[in-house]
């Protein structure tokens, strides 16, 4: 973050930084620049535990919430860093590669380094380069290897400097202020004018304005309106973002069909003309929609579909010869599957994006995007985006098949009717917590499914582990007994999503297997089943859809399931340890 305006920075700082502590919190500083020179304030743990403590009545100012990669959370290691003669103050998200040589060299010309980080290496570099603060930045800024967004202030000068190279950075426009910062939800209180910066974008603010520089040249960058409302980013009376986000599911849906379909879906999607394939790229929960958009797509639409993990697609070899790549990302800034994006498009890859962000990154590297329209995400837990971009997958699907006039109307009928489905979900949430406050006891667990079932169980899991800290692992209920059978027993449950398609019976044979050997077992099945609770000890019903839509209603309530578990063994449910939202590093 960086303010520079009419306000005292301390108190905007305070509480932008706190907008953006979903992106990390393990600690975090801020400095401003009065007449006194730069003065510093920094802190190990969450903002929301600020002590009270005054920078005095400076409206310029800068400052970072930090998750670790160099050297471990502390204040030392804490942004904003310093030069030695306190001349000039960084902030930086990303990595600077060649840290290592760049801190020897300034060691051996005299600079001392107080801090692990590779941050403090510029202001080493500014020191030694010299000159006003942009020309300082400026020559710093071609020492430098890897990816950064970096905002400076110098002692002596009303200014604030910002670079962009791989790692996002907005400029917020208000009345007589601005802002820099890493993204949209940081600013929205102030102002909702925004300008997107490119990669190599050096941006110098002060009291008359601000102008842009790419390769030495001026450029002029469009001033954008953020579509947020600032109360999307507020808890609004849930104890948690997590639960508002998943319980905001149903709107989201509305919102992100009515963005793309009216009597049939409305889609572009030229780029798919000819392509003999699908590839999916993404990681995390976006990963999973992916995997379950493989079985959608081929269901729907009859089209190969491979997906790819993105950080292991850059080891890759296989062509991309008329290949639609998609990705999917949330927040359109996680530096893997940007960086598997560039690689398929290097190898000719067509490319498509699905992401929630206006004007993220991938926004810039993809030849098309569909946005998901689920409002800001602030829980480091993904939910309200991972259904929405099941959504866009299913209408993607819609527009690829061979869908007759009724077929397709029959398919957005379905869709339509999912929003007031899962909201009998949510209104099911009190029966969920009850089996919850079981679950809360066991230290494993496993998630089991076939087909589509199988994603849904990935994704289960995944939610269980991140915020509740159980050990639970997802697995196709055909592998059980490749392995995992050694696990089961009366301390590992197992929660199995039942769908009612050609796995059904299958699925229950599995579930009879499993309780055999003494795992209880928590099923979560259409409520016309009657049957699977013969076989289970727990059952949490989801109202009836049809078997391809089933990942959304069963998603839904394993995400209930994770949150009243986390919530019952008292976790920090928006902000898991050891995890951030955005992961802007590879
Ligand atoms: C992080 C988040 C996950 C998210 C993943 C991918 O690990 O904690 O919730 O699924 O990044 O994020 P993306 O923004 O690319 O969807």
């Amino acid at each position: 973050m960086g303010y520079l305006g009419y306000r005292k920075a301390d108190q905007v700082l305070i509480s932008s930084l706190r907008r953006l502590e979903y992106r990390g919190y393990d600690s975090w500083g801020i400095a401003t620049a009065g007449s006194d020179g730069i003065g510093v304030y920094k802190q190990v743990g969450s903002i929301s535990e600020v002590e009270a403590f005054d920078l005095g009545d400076s409206s310029l100012g800068i400052g970072h919430t930090r998750w670790a990669t160099h050297g471990a959370p502390s204040e030392i290691n804490a942004h904003p860093h310093l030069d030695c003669n306190r001349q000039w103050a960084v902030v930086h998200n990303g990595i600077i590669e060649n840290f290592l040589s760049l801190r020897e060299q300034l060691r051996d010309e005299g600079h001392r380094f107080v801090s692990e980080t590779d941050t403090e290496v510029i202001a080493h570099l500014m020191e030694k380069n010299g000159g006003d603060l942009e020309d300082a930045l400026a020559a710093s800024l071609k020492e430098l290897k890897g990816s950064y967004a970096i905002v400076v202030m110098g002692a002596g000068e009303r200014k604030l400097v910002g670079a962009r190279y791989k790692s996002p950075l907005i400029l917020g426009v208000g009345d007589g202020e601005y802002f820099l910062a890493s993204d949209a939800t940081a600013i929205l209180e102030y102002t909702n004018r925004a300008v997107y910066l490119e990669d190599g974008d050096f941006v110098v603010v002060t009291d008359e304005g601000y102008r842009i520089k790419n390769q030495g040249r001026n450029v002029e960058r469009e001033v954008e309106l953020i579509p947020w409302d600032p109360a999307d980013a507020e808890k609004e009376g849930y104890d948690h973002f997590m639960l508002k986000e998943i319980h905001e599911t149903p709107r989201v849906i509305e919102d992100t069909l009515l963005g793309h379909i009216s009597e049939t879906v409305d889609l572009d999607l030229s780029l798919a003309v000819g392509t003999s394939e699908i590839v999916f790229l993404a990681c995390g929960t976006s990963f999973h929609a992916a995997l379950l958009g493989r079985y959608i797509i081929e269901e729907v639409a009859d089209l190969p579909v491979r997906v790819e993990c993105a950080s292991e697609f850059n080891y890759r070899k296989s062509p991309l010869n008329r290949t639609l790549v998609i990705a999917i990302t949330q927040s359109g800034e996680t530096a893997d599957t940007l960086q598997a994006l560039r690689k398929a498009k290097s190898f000719g890859a067509r490319a498509l994006a699905i992401t929630n962000v206006l004007g993220s990154s991938v926004t810039r590297l993809a030849d098309e995007v569909i946005y998901t329209r689920a409002g800001p995400e602030i829980g480091v837990a993904a939910t309200k985006t991972f259904t929405a971009q099941l959504i866009v997958i299913y209408l993607i699907a819609a527009k690829l098949s061979r869908f007759s006039r009724t077929e397709m109307e029959r398919f957005l009928l379905e869709l339509r009717l999912i929003p007031e489905k899962i909201q009998r979900v949510l209104d099911n949430a009190d029966k969920i917590q009850a089996i919850s406050k079981i679950l809360a006891g066991y230290e494993n667990m496993m998630y089991i499914g076939r087909k589509i079932g199988y994603p849904t169980a990935l994704e289960g899991a995944l939610k269980m582990k991140e915020i509740s800290y159980i050990h639970a692992e997802g697995y196709p209920a055909g592998e059980l007994k490749h392995g995992p059978f050694a696990l089961l027993g009366e301390r590992t449950p197992v929660v199995a999503s039942v769908v009612r398609d050609e796995t059904y019976d299958i699925m229950l044979n599995n579930i009879k297997e499993v309780r055999a050997r003494g795992s209880p077992v928590i099923a979560i099945a259409d409520e016309g089943d009657e049957e699977v609770e013969k076989y289970v000890d727990f059952v949490i019903k989801t109202p009836e859809v049809e078997s391809i839509f089933t990942p959304l209603t069963h998603t839904v309530a394993l995400q209930l399931l994770a949150y009243y578990t986390a919530k019952e063994r008292g976790c920090e449910i928006d902000r898991p340890k050891n995890l951030a939202k955005s992961v802007t590093v590879e």
